[in-house]
């Protein structure tokens, strides 16, 4: 890959976990790659009060922990965090904006290099709209800048709590930038594993024929976890994993596995492909929610053969907090290729296993020649494509067992990442800063695909609010989750794919 461009990158809320954990690491690695060119600085903002020193010494023990370049040179620290830089300032506070042009203009005619401006938001939601305005108000936007230069603004999740707070912050947010300058962070599409998707898909000459309604029996959406909310419960209770799993990260696996080939591997085509695909959700009424999705909260319970807290008693949850730390959701595509096929959507925290995996499961025979020799034990032909963790493909049939009798019993044919290629793929933060500075799309949410998604998960919230919900807790820590996701697929005469 190429050097990239001279940039400037300014990160609000930089003394925050997610720059710590996620932005710094990820910003190393790509400069101890060689991606950076000697233009190149990073302006950190936020209240906390320290100076260049004290944050750099700040990144460099979290690099220590979170990087996956660690144990860390400190050479080649102290020749990166060169070009480091922290201002103490306030969100809402127009000074601290225009000490940061001054700043910049300043540090960029040091460098000898244009104002390429990427500005990420990694602070609470609530503070979006005053960056924002205060962003434009102290004209640090590239229609304001001589010359040929940019500026883009990178947002994390969550984009909005509902519809319409969603369509509000994005009305803000494309009022001060352009489409095409802004980049709406769902990290799970810079995993590897999750772009291999439609290169799997439309790479091979073998899956797309039989990928539709006429082979395929059902689909099912897998992102289960066994760690619990920790220390984010403030955010969480107020989300649940409606918002902070199905809204982003299920929605765009549910795209990538059933989108149609678009024209050409471009944001703006793949981005189309997926908002028709979405707009193909078979939408369901307020009544109608209890048959088409499930939750759970989690009870005290064993993970590894640790007992565990349940949600009501983490830190910083009310004690009858009612929010949903598991969803599962049975979904229609109401279209050609997928009339008839239900898609299973599940997500959770303190379950038996963490796995994310996209299941495909096949129609039976319409005949079966074995019948009575073991076929019984290949209930279906499927093909799971795991996204974490053993990243990898499995295709799972029935062969004959050696020996004189005909006998059929389920095997697998095993594609792993690790053993194929060898090699270790960058963090998923790495690709999106990458493909951010170099003005890439492809892996980010456009406006309207965000939306139609936070349509669909609005109307479940909304439902859920019109009905009792379940006891909570539903689901013993180390389950696999509420009895009522299970009636969920059991219904439909089929069983969630618990390896
Ligand atoms: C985040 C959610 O977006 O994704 C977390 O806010 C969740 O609650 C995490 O744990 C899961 O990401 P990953 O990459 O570990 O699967």
């Amino acid at each position: 890959m190429a050097e990239l461009n001279p940039s400037i990158i300014v990160i609000f809320g930089a003394s925050g976990d997610l720059a710590h954990i996620k932005i710094f690491p990820a910003l190393y690695s790509l400069w101890e790659d060689g991606f950076f060119p000697d233009s190149f600085f990073i302006v950190g903002f936020a209240r906390t009060n320290m100076d260049d020193e004290a944050f750099r010494k700040t990144i460099f023990d979290n690099l220590n922990v979170n990087c996956r370049k660690k144990p860390i040179n400190e050479d080649d620290f102290i020749n990166f965090s060169k070009h480091i830089f922290y201002l103490t300032s306030k969100y809402d506070d127009e000074l601290s904006y225009q000490k940061l042009g001054k700043f910049i203009t300043r540090k960029a005619s040091e460098y000898k290099m244009p104002k390429n401006i990427v500005y990420y938001l990694s602070t609470p939601p609530s503070v979006y709209e005053d960056v924002i305005d205060n962003i434009k108000n102290a004209d640090l936007i590239s229609s304001k800048f001589k010359g040929d230069s940019f500026s883009k603004i990178v947002i994390e999740k969550p984009f909005g709590y509902d519809y319409e707070s969603a369509k509000n912050l994005n009305g803000k947010l494309l009022s001060v930038f352009k489409e095409d300058e802004v980049y709406r962070i769902d990290h799970y599409l810079g995993k590897e594993t999750v772009q291999n998707i439609l290169a799997f898909r439309f790479a091979n000459a073998i899956f797309e024929p039989i990928w539709n309604n006429k082979y395929i029996d059902h689909i099912q959406i897998s992102a289960l976890e066994s760690i619990g909310v920790g220390f984010r419960a403030g955010y969480f209770d107020k989300s649940g994993i409606i918002r902070d799993m199905m809204q982003n990260h299920m929605m765009q696996l549910l795209s990538l596995v059933a989108i149609e080939p678009p024209p050409l591997l471009d944001a703006d085509d793949i981005r189309n492909e997926k908002v028709k695909l979405l707009k193909s959700v078979r939408p369901f009424s307020l009544n109608d929610v209890k048959n088409f999705a499930a939750r759970g909260q989690y009870d005290r319970g064993l993970i590894n053969n640790k007992p565990v807290i349940s949600y009501k008693e983490e830190k910083g949850v009310p004690i009858n907090s009612l929010t949903e730390t598991y969803a599962a959701l049975r979904l229609f595509i109401d279209n050609y290729r997928w009339a008839g096929v239900p898609f299973y959507l599940r997500s959770g925290k303190r379950l038996k296993k963490h796995k994310t995996e996209i299941a495909v499961f096949f129609k039976k025979l319409p005949y079966s020649l074995y019948g009575k020799n073991g076929m019984e034990r290949i209930k279906q032909n499927s093909i799971i494509i795991t996204i974490q963790p053993n990243e990898g493909i499995s295709i799972n049939f029935g062969a004959k067992t050696p020996g004189f009798k005909m006998d059929i019993e389920p095997v697998n044919m095993v594609f792993n990442y690790k053993s194929s290629f060898k090699l270790s793929p960058p963090d998923a933060y790495e690709r999106l800063l990458y493909d951010i500075i170099i003005g890439d799309q492809t892996l980010f949410a456009r406006y309207d695909d965000m939306l139609i998604a936070w349509q669909l998960i609005t109307s479940i919230i909304n439902g859920w609010s019109k009905i009792e919900p379940p006891a909570f807790p539903n689901y013993e820590a180390g389950s696999w989750g509420p009895k009522e996701a299970d009636d969920l697929i059991n219904a439909d005469g089929r069983f969630w794919n618990n390896n």
